[in-house]
């Protein structure tokens, strides 16, 4: 594996390359990796393609600076894992080579209705911070493919919007949830949890289960209400539950029965937040 600190390296590296007929397949992380991000290397090494992973924990896109501070780093993990993977390309900038100019005078991206529900309403800013550094590493990595997980599900349709606002051309795929085999999804977050708090997060999948298992057209409000009952009365501080159109966030409180739907979830246990979806 390749590992590149400078931008203007990469770039003319990956210019070459395409010179070449390479294909560029790219995966953005901020780094903790887990098997969840290993499986978007895969698919990029499936698809026959220079795979090329980032890790940068972007302080634009943290509302929280508690969570920023603590945000796990574990990066000589990190780049075994990526060379034990196949991955061919390591980009690790620092914040002044992703922000030279700083962040003060960022552009606004004009994402709508998807900043105002969901992970929009509960962490202002937050998705303007991912269009600016996935913006930025889109001008700085040019990919035939982006890589990114279910797992966050609102954030794929803010890249999606992304790419289409700026007419980027990049094909995104979106590959599935990996999960423990309790059911809880992977996350670097998992790593701040105690091994107990761990068995509690997983309650955040059979809630959404249940509702999975329970959504019946007419009205959702009162599934609703029990699965965030449930999820209060075993300890959480719950942001939201909802269930919604899979296609574009809108909040579905009757179901006509035809319309596909993702059940989405945002709760903390103790001072970690954690987010799951599950399509119904
Ligand atoms: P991060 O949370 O590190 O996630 C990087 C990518 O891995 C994202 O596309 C995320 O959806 C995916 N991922 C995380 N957990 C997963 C799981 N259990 N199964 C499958 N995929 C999973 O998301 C970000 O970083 C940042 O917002 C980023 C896009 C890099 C911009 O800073």
């Amino acid at each position: 594996m390749i590992l590149f600190k400078k931008a203007a390296d990469i770039t003319a590296w990956l210019l070459k390359s395409k010179t070449a007929g390479k294909k560029i397949g790219f995966i953005p992380t901020m780094g903790a990796l887990h098997p969840g991000h290993i499986s978007l290397i895969k698919a990029s090494k499936k698809a026959g393609s220079i795979s090329v992973c980032s890790i940068f924990v972007n302080p634009a896109q943290f509302n929280d600076a508690k969570d920023f501070d603590n945000y796990p780093s574990t990066i000589e993990k990190d780049i075994d894992a990526l060379e034990k993977a196949g991955c061919d390309i390591l980009f690790l900038p620092s914040v002044s080579e992703m922000y030279p100019a700083g962040t003060g005078n960022a552009k606004t991206y004009n994402l709508g209705y998807l900043e105002t529900v969901l992970e929009g309403k509960y962490r202002p800013g937050h998705f303007q911070g991912v269009c600016l550094v996935v913006h930025r590493l889109l001008n700085i990595i040019p990919a035939d493919d982006l890589y990114l997980g279910q797992k966050d599900y609102q954030q794929c349709m803010v890249i999606k919007k992304l790419v289409e606002l700026e007419n980027i051309n990049t094909t995104i795929h979106i590959c599935p949830t990996l999960r423990e085999t309790s059911g809880l999804a992977m996350s670097s977050r998992n790593m701040r949890l105690t091994e107990e708090s761990q068995k509690q997060a997983l309650k955040i999948f059979e809630t959404l289960s249940y509702l999975k298992n329970n959504s019946k057209p007419g009205n959702l409000t009162a599934l609703k209400q029990t699965a965030i009952d449930n999820l209060t009365n075993a300890g959480f501080k719950v942001n939201y539950i909802e269930i919604a159109d899979a296609g574009n966030l809108d909040i579905i409180n009757h179901w006509d029965g035809n319309s596909k739907l993702v059940a989405v979830a945002a709760a903390f246990l103790g001072e970690v937040r954690l987010i799951d979806n599950m399509l119904l």
